[in-house]
């Protein structure tokens, strides 16, 4: 069948040019993948790229080594360190599903992807890619980089999203009994190195032969997409306060929601006309500046105030925090940006030179 060549050729180019990764073992190693370092990669790496997830990694699992560790880890800590990494509706899974791991598990990860699937936070993608990669389960593991290869290999020119399973059943062709994980990441190897989004590296690609698109000249046309609709722009007013001592206003997310459970700068409502909700009765300067930021579904800009008050002074929400015990970088990354420019602001709403 073409499909055992094609799948024997990318492991074959996989064993020679395998990305060395903190979560991977070697190509074809006896040693197997730890399930906890594999679950915790692949929740990172959605929506974010393997260059910024690498040290996130690695301070997490020098932090908790084991998923016992994690689970038994402070919700504050696990969101402070997740900080800047964005969706993080994941990291709230992340502790959710270390805990279910331990309480209805024993602390040991289930193998398969169909109990994989029951847990926390764990979809289709990460239990495919958890069951191939740490277990060897033949699950077709598909992503952007993994459609993308298909879409081109099988020459499929309907558009995403529609065209979703056509790619899957190719990808499920395609998946080999033996080292199904390899097979795996060497997909998403590919993907990521040569049959990238622009300008594919076709001369260097390994299944340039079998490839239906390059045969047609329009790999890099594929994978053709559907039209997105437009994100719509929504605004808000962000407040920074902070008391003579350098103290700063804070408070925490409700846990439901965009950004839950993580702390933030006190802010109005975000929608098409947002009430001044300040979270602190004073004067608040308007330094006439714009916070920007774009999530998975609006873009958010929001209006800069700024204030200083009494050290006495008590917020009707969140609580002043100590200079010595805030660190900016436990902020996601829209928060980030309201301090980052409210630094060059002085105390009366005028703005510093430079
Ligand atoms: N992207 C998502 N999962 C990945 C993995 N295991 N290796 C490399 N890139 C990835």
């Amino acid at each position: 069948m073409r499909e055992d060549l094609i799948g024997a050729e990318i492991l074959d180019w996989y064993d020679a040019h395998a990305r060395q990764l903190p979560w991977r073992v070697p190509p074809g190693s006896a040693e197997r993948a730890d399930p906890y370092r594999v679950w915790m990669s692949e929740i990172m790496l959605q929506q974010t790229t393997v260059a910024a997830v690498k040290a996130y990694f690695e301070r997490f699992t020098t932090r908790w080594p084991t998923v016992g560790d994690l689970a038994a880890a402070d919700d504050a800590a696990v969101m402070g360190e997740w900080a800047g990494l964005g969706y993080y509706a994941r990291a709230r899974n992340l502790l959710k599903c270390a805990r279910v791991v331990v309480a209805d598990h024993g602390g040991t990860f289930p193998r398969t992807e169909a109990e994989l699937l029951t847990l926390p936070g764990i979809g289709p993608y990460t239990a495919a890619a958890i069951a191939s990669i740490a277990f060897d389960e033949p699950a077709p593991v598909m992503d952007g980089n993994i459609e993308r290869v298909m879409a081109r290999l099988f020459a499929v020119e309907a558009p995403l999203p529609g065209s979703k399973p056509v790619l899957k059943d190719h990808a499920t062709r395609l998946t080999p009994q033996s080292r199904p994980g390899d097979h795996a990441q060497a997909l998403m190897d590919l993907g990521a190195t040569i049959c990238t989004p622009k300008s594919p590296a076709c001369g260097i690609c390994p299944v340039i032969e079998h490839c239906a698109a390059r045969a047609a000249g329009i790999a890099a046309e594929l994978p053709r997409k559907s039209p997105k609709k437009a994100k719509p722009v929504r605004f808000g007013y962000a407040y920074i306060a902070r008391k003579p001592d350098g103290a700063i206003l804070l408070e925490t997310r409700p846990d439901r929601g965009l950004l839950g459970g993580m702390l933030a700068i006190p802010t109005s409502d975000w929608s098409d006309a947002p009430a001044e909700d300040p979270p602190v009765d004073t004067q608040w300067h308007d330094p006439d500046l714009e916070v920007r930021h774009t999530f998975t579904h609006f873009h958010l800009r929001m209006a800069l105030r700024v204030a200083s008050v009494a050290q006495d002074a008590t917020p009707t929400r969140g609580a002043f925090v100590p200079l010595a015990q805030f660190s900016p970088k436990t902020l996601p990354t829209v928060f980030r940006k309201a301090f980052d420019l409210s630094r060059g602001v002085s105390v009366d709403g005028a703005r510093r030179n430079g």
